[in-house]
């Protein structure tokens, strides 16, 4: 099956199982806005919780706090959002659609990639077994030809950006004859810069109200409170300030379901430390980062590290961790080394001494930060997109499962009476009754044992227990594997310390360590 309609059926899984609803989906919903469902908050938050607890549980010299989403106006002034927190956009003038030129770009840039692999493939089905990927790749003269024209218009393109050479972003569209999807037109308006900041007013107007943003990232909810954490927390270099929250981005393309949202969620943690002492911080992170990742099992080929040549302003060193996602390697964190940057804006603009006094030295200085900043939703994206898998089983019947890791999934365990009768409810009840303490646990009564071990593979369940007419003599269930789908008799007394483990989110911990 193509991955393009691999993704397609993801989404429709998330929408038909309880984990992803379009917004106001009553009214046909609101572009690149979402509502996660009765599973997808219970995954959405075992993901928030396994990433808080591996930072500050684990961490002793990390500590969390809970910024408010509306932030004094200056704020974004300091961090440079207003004048430079831009895309560049470009209408067609034919179908009104309004399109980011640097995604035309890319896009087009992506193309030759899939040509090449095109071209890949069809010589893999030439060639069967004798064939050598690499050596075909190195040699062909049609792949080399479109590397050759990648890596031109990769480069245009970067210079042009990095520039901020809006006339040339038009004239590398014009020059590829890249069309509009809906018009099929080269009929183009000029680029225009477009700020993604969303705005509102606090206070009302007859008082004289005051434009204030909604954040477009959480970070600078922990800068303006680096003083405050680190006086009552008396903390010493260096240290960390978590959070998990909203941010807000008014982002034209919005694509690919939760990948792009205007509305979205951030885990993000600022690193303070001694100046010079950056990099080898951001080479620790990068590594530590990685290792959480790929604690969740879904092989080390799925991840990369994309290592940035071009640098904003203020970093000193920068890596995305890409995961490969149904559309291609895409973005999941960013790990920067963002120098005294932000905190240094912030004390110019507000008059405030932000520094740091090392007893070890006897010197003040503004700390350096490594940022590490994970979306929610992406990483929410990439583990379904991992975990869902259309399985054939013998006898030519299709299964949908979600091999979840057993720490995220909603439903740790379901409770099955095998009829609707004979004390076989009030039996998994009581099972139930034991054991919700300790993980989230479903009961189901309804259709046949088959299709109810079904409806629990595909919300990625890891365990079901079926109480059958035995059970009310030996206090013994059958016990179900979601991934291998074998059965065993075990105690009901015996449930808890099987499943316990396995399901806890220091299950994931332990292997950071
Ligand atoms: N404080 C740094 C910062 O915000 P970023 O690369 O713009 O950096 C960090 O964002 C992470 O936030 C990304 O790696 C991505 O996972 C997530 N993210 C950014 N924009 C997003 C959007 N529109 N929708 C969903 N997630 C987004």
């Amino acid at each position: 099956m193509a991955q393009e309609d691999v993704f397609k059926k993801i989404v429709s899984h998330c929408k038909e199982y309880g984990f992803v609803f379009p917004s106001s989906d009553i009214y046909d919903g609101l572009g690149a806005v979402y509502d996660y469902g009765q599973n997808g908050v219970e995954l959405k938050n075992n993901i928030k919780q396994y990433w808080w607890k591996s930072m500050v549980l684990l961490h002793e010299n990390i500590v969390g706090i809970d910024a408010a989403i509306f932030m004094h106006p200056t704020t974004w002034k300091a961090s440079g959002h207003v004048d430079a927190f831009n895309d560049p956009l470009i209408d067609n003038r034919d179908s009104k659609k309004r399109y980011r030129a640097d995604v035309l770009i890319e896009d087009q840039i992506a193309k030759y990639e899939e040509k090449i692999d095109k071209e890949v493939a069809k010589a893999r089905k030439r060639f069967k077994e004798q064939f050598d990927e690499a050596q075909y790749r190195a040699t062909s003269p049609r792949v080399l030809e479109l590397a050759a024209q990648r890596d031109a218009l990769h480069e245009r393109y970067s210079k042009a950006m990095n520039d901020g050479d809006l006339g040339e972003l038009r004239q590398i569209i014009l020059d590829e004859e890249i069309v509009c999807p809906i018009s099929g037109t080269r009929n183009w308006t000029e680029v225009r810069q477009f700020n993604l900041m969303f705005s509102t007013e606090v206070g009302s107007t007859a008082e004289g109200a005051s434009k204030i943003y909604l954040r477009p990232e959480t970070a600078q909810g922990i800068f303006v409170n680096y003083l405050n954490v680190q006086k009552t927390g008396r903390m010493k270099l260096p240290f960390g300030i978590a959070q998990i929250g909203k941010a807000f981005r008014n982002e034209i393309v919005a694509r690919q379901f939760i990948f792009r949202m205007r509305e979205f969620e951030q885990m993000e943690m600022q690193y303070f430390v001694k100046p010079g002492t950056e990099l080898e911080w951001f080479a620790r992170w990068k590594e530590t980062r990685m290792k959480w990742h790929q604690a969740l099992g879904f092989g080390a080929e799925n991840y990369r590290f994309h290592d940035h040549e071009k640098l904003a302003h203020y970093a000193n060193a920068a890596s995305d961790i890409e995961f490969h996602m149904p559309f291609g390697f895409k973005e999941v964190e960013g790990i920067h080394s963002r120098t005294n940057f932000d905190l240094s804006q912030h004390a110019k603009y507000s008059g405030k001494k932000i520094e740091y006094f090392d007893p070890e030295t006897n010197e003040s200085y503004t700390p350096y930060v490594i940022e590490t900043s994970i979306g929610v939703d992406r990483m929410f994206l990439s583990v379904m997109c991992h975990s869902y898998e259309e399985e054939q089983l013998e006898g030519g019947e299709t299964r949908v499962v979600l091999h979840l890791p057993a720490a995220l999934a909603p439903v740790k365990l379901a409770v099955m009476p095998l009829v609707k009768k004979d004390g076989l409810p009030e039996k998994a009840e009581e099972i139930i009754r034991n054991l919700r303490f300790h993980f989230n646990c479903k009961y189901d009564e309804k259709d046949s044992i088959g299709k109810r071990y079904r409806r629990q593979d595909a919300i990625g369940t890891p365990f079901c227990v079926t109480v059958d007419h035995d059970t009310l003599k030996d206090n013994c269930v059958t016990l179900r594997y979601r991934d291998s789908m074998k059965q065993e008799r075990v105690p009901i007394d015996s449930l808890q310390a099987i499943i316990e483990d396995q399901v806890s989110i220091t299950s994931l911990l332990k292997k950071l360590l």
